[in-house]
């Protein structure tokens, strides 16, 4: 990228309106105005640049020189306009005289930082602003004798736009973005970040993951550091990126793929796939010349794996039912896997979500050996694997003393859950916390948030006085949306603590989880799942329940008592840094699932998206869509709701699917990743851009998945509409719900990723000029001798060898101006 104190900057998109140079003050105004220039220099002010060609402003200011009669001439270009987040650059010109000597200076309007570029121009960023608002710049001559000339321009700036051309739909083996925008890439599966590790041959060959970045890099995090390597949530330029690594391709882990023999893993095979999971921390800079890179031997990078020793907090601490051998008191663990999308705290640290689980650990065939209350529990989050994903208990065969290979069998087969792990899984499916500035300090893992398939947990706003609340999808079809509402009310000190997981003691330990019930007409209720409370108690028919560390191990259980809206598979939620609304991104669901008479309000579609060259029927609702809720605050027991958008992967024209008007600019499937701009810079301010990214397999018959950004209105911009939807043999049934306002042009694709991959995972830096976005499986389905992307090595030509394998990757974006990515 273009940095923005080296010269090439073009401002393109400003309109001509006036031109007013030289139509300047009288000789007193200039003498004025040259001594308030003076004293802003003398004082260091950061709002005006000096440029000197042989001689300075100031000398000049005090200098006995002869007058040689009139000053130089000077213009300082036309009026324009522009948009806020956008790179404006002034130049002025000057003639006439010995000795010149220029400077800009701002004069009126929002201050910005002039940065110069080059002897007669500056530039700067348009700031936020929530309607148009003229900046006055002044570009200021003197000569060697002293004679001063000044002329002025007005920069007119309007609320943001979306300023890129959209990209187009596309299944290329490159990440493609729009015009004007750079794609570097950042730290990829295997990439040494510890201990000396080797350089990554990806050829299925390479060991010490626990080293290494893990595989399926999903939500990832932006911390500042400052030159200090100190904690600092301004620095634009280093920090660190926490990102979660959710899951593996195991084939391209291993030589020739996974091998087991007799039904028993490699014990070197399963520590390889085993540490690819967790969470890395990673330090970034970026250079002087604007390019970044990651430091593979930073004293602050950390892995997490799923060996890694946690701790539990909350409630749950200490409950029999998260007692094992490894922790007979309940109160510690080992690791955290599958962990997908995440959330943060203002006390700077990281929330990451345990999802997937259920299906690591060995279970079946130990019903008899169970109580009643457990075979529904286990069943109810789906802990029902004869093998466990990867089947790494199978190793214990080998290996017969080494339970970190046995704690994924959780049959019950020994006298007690002290001597057995069978309540190894009651240990995972939480929110845990970790301090991205202590490498050494143990993940928390926070009870009170439930138990479930966490996708993330973003927080509403902190307010003072008033109690925080983090919002959390259960990404499984049919399950729900959940609140946690702290008990303790927020105080801003608490952001600066030294002693970050203490802080998430105070917040995060106590308080009440609901679920939310959607209402037909537009109203919503939050559901507490508390104990004792609405039949979630002992004389439950569902599951008694015996405590509140019962109810919390059992979220789902509870949320069923409580009568929660099943929803189409709840993933991201965000935040409008603005409004406080609170976005929800619902992925997908099936007619197995939910048929056509199944449909409600909130989840109001049935209709086929035909798939592939065979046009494979695919009904149900399997482009997914957008719900939002607005709150009276993160208190609140009750909301409102629409839907933002539907995604539509069939017939555009089909008006009962495409149902939010989108055109080749916009359609999308299965919206996942969902999060809006920080509001330090103009992408979180005004009318926020809300980045919205694709996990599909329903729509890829015609394009890789993809990240779009989105201008949102706010819930009730549209209106009540009746759908009529269609089912198998022509079944049709009508639907009522609530649509919001066409998106339209404000929603457009911003980016389309290469073969077989997920968009998962997106920050920029505070100031909104570089972007991180995670690029999940490339080449998901491939062989090890035949992969079918080859990404990222293929990113600077759309190709590479055939047998080189893909990494998940992180890309790193900027616009080539220096502008906000975005905007
Ligand atoms: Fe890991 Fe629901 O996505
Ligand atoms: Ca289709
Ligand atoms: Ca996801």
């Amino acid at each position: 990228m273009t940095n923005l104190t080296e010269t090439g900057f073009g401002y393109t998109d400003g309109d001509v309106d006036t031109n007013i140079h030289n139509n300047g003050p009288t000789l007193n105004e200039i003498a004025a105005q040259r001594y308030s220039r003076r004293a802003t220099l003398q004082r260091g002010g950061a709002a005006i640049v000096a440029a000197t060609m042989g001689g300075s402003v100031l000398a000049a200011c005090d200098s006995k020189v002869t007058d040689t009669g009139a000053g130089p001439t000077v213009n300082a270009g036309a009026d324009a306009a522009t948009t806020s987040g956008r790179v404006v650059t002034l130049t002025g010109t000057a003639t006439g005289g010995n000795g010149l000597t220029t400077a800009w200076s701002q004069i009126s309007g929002p201050t910005v930082t002039l940065n110069s570029a080059s002897n007669n121009t500056a530039n700067f960023i348009a700031p936020s602003v929530s309607a148009a608002t003229p900046l006055v710049f002044q570009f200021a001559a003197a000569d060697a004798a002293g004679k001063p000339t000044i002329a002025r321009t007005t920069i007119t700036v309007s609320p943001a736009t979306l300023g890129f051309a959209a990209v187009a739909k596309n299944k290329l083996d490159v990440v493609t973005v729009p015009a004007g925008y750079t794609v570097q890439i950042g730290a990829r599966l295997g990439d040494p970040i510890l201990g000396g590790a080797a350089a990554y041959k990806n050829d299925g060959t390479d060991t010490g993951y626990a080293n290494r970045i893990g595989d399926h890099g999903d939500a990832l995090f932006w911390f500042g550091l400052n030159s200090s390597a100190a904690r600092d949530d301004t620095s634009s330029t280093r920090g660190l990126i926490v990102q979660n690594h959710e899951n593996i391709n195991q084939q391209y882990l291993h030589p020739n793929g996974p091998t087991s023999t007799g039904g028993v893993r490699p014990e070197a095979e399963a520590i390889k796939e085993i540490e690819c999971h967790g969470v890395s921390v990673v330090e970034y800079a970026q250079a002087a010349n604007g390019s970044w890179s990651f430091s593979a031997n930073s004293t602050l990078n950390r892995r997490v794996t799923p060996n890694t020793p946690t701790v539990f907090n909350g409630p749950v601490k200490g409950s029999d039912l998260i007692k094992t051998p490894y922790s007979p008191t309940g109160v510690a663990g080992r690791g955290t896997i599958n962990n997908c999308a995440n959330g943060y705290t203002p006390w700077a640290t990281l929330l990451t979500c345990e999802e997937n689980w259920a299906g690591y650990f060995r279970r079946s065939g130990d019903n008899a050996a169970r109580t009643a209350k457990e075979v529904t529990s286990l069943s109810r989050y789906g802990v029902t694997s004869g093998s466990g994903s990867y089947g790494w208990s199978s190793v214990t065969a080998a290996d017969t003393t080494n339970t970190s290979f046995r704690r994924w069998d959780a049959r019950a087969t020994a006298a007690d859950a002290l001597t057995d792990y069978r309540n190894e899984p009651n240990q995972f499916g939480w929110v845990v916390e970790i301090d991205p500035y202590n490498p050494s300090a143990a993940p928390r893992k926070r009870t009170a948030l439930g138990r479930m398939g966490h996708e993330g947990c973003w927080p509403g706003a902190f307010v003072a006085g008033r109690k925080p609340a983090w919002y959390m999808g259960d990404d499984a079809r049919r399950e729900y949306l959940y609140k946690f509402v702290s008990n303790t009310a927020w105080s801003a000190a608490d952001a600066s603590a030294t002693d970050r997981l203490a802080i998430g003691d105070k917040y995060l330990d106590a308080g009440t989880l609901y679920v939310a019930k959607f209402n037909a007409d537009g109203s919503g209720t939050w559901l507490p799942l508390v104990f004792g409370q609405n039949g979630i108690d002992a004389s439950s028919a569902v599951y008694p329940f015996a405590d509140q560390a019962d109810v919390l191990v059992n979220t789902r259980l509870a949320a069923d008592v409580a009568g929660a809206t099943p929803m189409d598979r709840p993933e991201w939620t965000a935040v409008n840094p603005v409004t406080g609304e609170v976005y929800l991104t619902l992925t997908n669901n099936n007619a197995a699932n939910r048929p056509l008479n199944g449909t409600d309000a909130a989840n109001p579609r049935h209709y086929n998206d035909p798939y592939g060259a065979a046009q494979t029927a695919q009904y149900g609702n399997p482009n997914g869509h957008i719900i939002r809720l607005k709150e009276a605050n993160t208190e609140a027991t009750t909301f409102a709701w629409d839907i933002y958008a539907f995604g539509a992967g069939a017939d555009l024209n089909a008006t009962n699917i495409n149902l939010s008007g989108l055109t080749a600019d916009n359609d999308f499937s299965s919206p996942d990743g969902l999060w809006f701009g920080r509001a330090s810079n103009a992408t979180g301010m005004v009318k926020p851009l809300m980045w919205i990214q694709t996990d599909d397999g329903a729509y890829t018959d015609v394009t890789n998945c993809m990240m779009l950004a989105a201008q949102p209105g706010t819930v009730n911009d549209g209106g009540a509409r009746t759908i009529t939807n269609t089912g198998t043999g022509g079944a049709t049934a009508t639907q009522a719900t609530r649509v919001g306002a066409a998106p339209g042009a404000n929603l457009k694709r911003f980016l389309v990723g290469p073969v077989e991959c997920e968009i998962t995972g997106v920050d920029t830096t505070p100031d909104g000029r570089t972007m991180f976005v995670g690029i999940q499986h490339p080449g998901e389905n491939g062989a090890p001798a035949t992969p079918s992307s080859h990404w990222p090595d293929s990113q600077a030509t759309g190709t590479a060898g055939a047998t080189v394998r893909p990494r998940s990757a992180i890309v790193i974006i900027t616009k080539n101006d220096g502008g906000l990515v975005g905007l």
